[in-house]
């Protein structure tokens, strides 16, 4: 097993290009499923995650070739319908077999994903969408077992609540079934947007990308041939660097970004004093005079994403004054918070609120990562305390992050990894 070492920086400087994002490639490879010939899919990142889904279609019966992020997938020669639980545990996306598979070959079995350390994630909302489609749904020792007797059937589905891999799920069933499928309260995230791009461009007649309600009109029960995408540029991954930046008040550029994607969690660092300058598809942060505390709640996009919750924690511990966060999407996910304390953080949790001291001396010690974006803010933490900080198991972290140390060391930073016990 690896950790990073990382020594405090004094400060960041350089530019580094930022990946395509984990959490558009995964629906993009599951859509693949739908595809009656290879689909070309670009600036995919190398990440644990999309190998785990790439081992999971390959042993359904898919083929591919995976090189300096570009992968060719060819998924037509699937047979087999099973996700069985050793994957699938391991990565709760493993979900997203679900709807093209059941739209594809009218069945599927998929295990049930089980716990995750932020929280319960149940899929409710993904079977009770595909049950409006027609499919019969029994859960028989922790697995979904789910067919349909003929084509999926166009349906209104309200969503209870946003789901992001629940809407991407049905969207893709929705796209082979038999006429149109409204989908009420639908997740409006980038990674959503582009999946329904491809669809759009792939021939599907789709309305509402990008709003709350989508139309989708399927091609009953036809394959479609789904064309060549290139993934769009990770804003988790874009801010997690940013949080770098601003955490050592340095000026670092980000090439490669989205800076619409990034609108509501840049805004809150310009409310906490950082200036950003803008330059085609890069971005430059700019140190603030002063670090000044800030107030959020984490919501569904257009709002501030829960995945960059962990890493403006950290800095707030270097505001002055007192920060508070709401996180409102998962109930269990401030695992961060009692290693960050071990740093030397000030952090109350009450119920979904965090309370973050500023003005924290932070020193750095051995820390143990809980999940990918914990791990992240470990990482930052280590930026801003006092000698060396050890962040154990990486592994959380080598899920979506691709070459962590790599753009960290280019940015000014000493990381290594090295093994754990040598
Ligand atoms: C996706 C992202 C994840 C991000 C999350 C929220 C991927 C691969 N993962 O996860 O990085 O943190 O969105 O932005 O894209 N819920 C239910 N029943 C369901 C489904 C969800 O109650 O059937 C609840 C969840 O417990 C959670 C909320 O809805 O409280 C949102 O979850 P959801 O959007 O589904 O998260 P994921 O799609 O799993």
């Amino acid at each position: 097993m690896d950790y990073l070492k990382i020594n405090q920086a004094s400060s960041l400087k350089g530019s580094i290009q930022i990946s395509g994002a984990k959490n558009s490639s995964l629906p993009l490879i599951a859509l693949s499923i739908l595809s009656n010939s290879s689909v070309k899919i670009s600036n995919v990142p190398n990440v644990v995650d999309i190998k785990t889904l790439l081992r999971l279609l390959e042993m359904l019966g898919a083929s591919y070739e995976f090189d300096n992020n570009i992968l060719n997938i060819d998924s037509s020669t699937i047979h087999s319908t099973k996700a069985t639980y050793d994957i699938v545990k391991t990565m709760r996306a493993s979900v997203l077999t679900l709807g093209p598979l059941l739209a594809r070959f009218k069945k599927a079995i998929v295990s049930l994903p089980g716990g995750c350390a932020i929280g319960e994630r149940p899929i409710d909302l993904h079977l009770k969408a595909l049950k409006a489609l027609g499919v019969d749904i029994d859960l028989k020792a922790g697995y979904i077992e789910a067919s349909v007797k003929s084509n999926l059937k166009g349906a209104t589905i309200i969503f209870d609540k946003i789901t992001v891999t629940g809407t991407e799920n049905i969207v893709m069933a929705a796209s082979m079934a038999d006429g149109k499928t409204r989908i009420i309260n639908c997740a409006r995230e980038p990674e959503v947007e582009q999946l329904c791009q491809v669809l759009k461009k792939s021939g599907v007649d789709i309305s509402g990308i990008g709003t709350s309600e989508l139309s989708i009109y399927g091609t009953g029960g036809e394959s479609i041939s789904i064309c060549d995408s290139e993934v769009i540029p990770d804003r988790i991954e874009a801010f997690t660097y940013l949080c770098a930046g601003a955490i050592t008040n340095s000026e670092i550029t980000l090439d490669k970004i989205s800076p619409t994607h990034l609108s509501s969690s840049v805004s809150k660092l310009e409310e906490m004093g950082f200036g950003f300058t803008y330059l085609k598809d890069a971005m430059t942060i700019h140190p603030a005079k002063r670090i000044l505390p800030i107030e959020l709640t984490t919501t569904e996009y257009p709002g501030f994403p829960t995945d960059a919750q962990a890493q403006i924690m950290v800095l707030m511990s270097q505001a002055d004054g007192t920060s508070i966060i709401e996180e409102k999407l998962f109930e269990n996910r401030f695992m961060h918070v009692s290693e960050l304390k071990r740093l030397g953080a000030n952090i109350h949790l009450k119920g979904s609120t965090a309370t973050i001291e500023g003005n924290q001396k932070l020193i750095g010690t051995d820390v143990m990562a809980t999940d990918l974006r914990a791990s992240s803010a470990l990482v930052l933490a280590g930026l801003v305390a006092s000698g060396t900080t050890n962040v154990h198991r990486i592994y959380h972290l080598d899920r979506g992050y691709e070459n962590l140390e790599g753009k960290f060391s280019k940015l000014n930073v000493n990381i290594e990894r090295l093994k754990e016990g040598l």
